[in-house]
């Protein structure tokens, strides 16, 4: 297995809810290192380009709406097959069907308010890392 980086969003649900050092530490547990992470606020424009592959979907204008509600915490997450890991860890999208354990079971509302963020393929987490980070800032 290689060491991959994959990046990962604390949503606006979970920060409201003062979950960001519950979710952390399930991280950090599975052995995934964190190696840059940020707090901020992110604009209509920034939710929308970040999820520019879900324009068409029903679900968009919410789930913009939903990204921009609260500060969320991004972050660059490394380790052996970290892509796949950090999924494992997260759940399943709908946190009706995530396994015992993981973050969206225990902290996610619905298939909107999940909670987490991951990349979904080694592509595409090199896609949102650059996004968010510099190579200079991950550490
Ligand atoms: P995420 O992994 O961040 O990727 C896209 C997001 O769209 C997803 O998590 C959910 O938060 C959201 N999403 C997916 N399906 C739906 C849906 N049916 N209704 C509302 N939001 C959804």
């Amino acid at each position: 297995m290689a060491i991959e980086r994959t990046l990962s969003i604390i949503k606006p649900d979970a920060t409201e809810n003062n979950n960001v050092g519950g979710i952390l530490q399930l991280i950090e547990k599975s052995g995934l290192r964190i190696v840059a992470m940020r707090r901020m606020h992110l604009t209509k424009a920034q939710a929308g380009g970040f999820y520019e592959v879900h324009k068409e979907r029903p679900f968009f204008g919410e789930l913009v709406d939903f990204m921009t509600r609260s500060p969320v915490v991004v972050s660059v997450l490394e380790g052996e097959d970290a892509v796949a890991k950090y999924r494992e860890v997260m759940g399943a999208t709908d946190p009706k069907k995530a396994a015992d354990g993981t973050i969206r079971k225990l902290f996610a509302k619905d298939i909107g308010e999940n909670s987490v963020h991951g990349s979904d393929s080694l592509e595409n987490a090199k896609r949102e890392i650059a996004f968010f980070f510099a190579e200079a800032d991950l550490l």
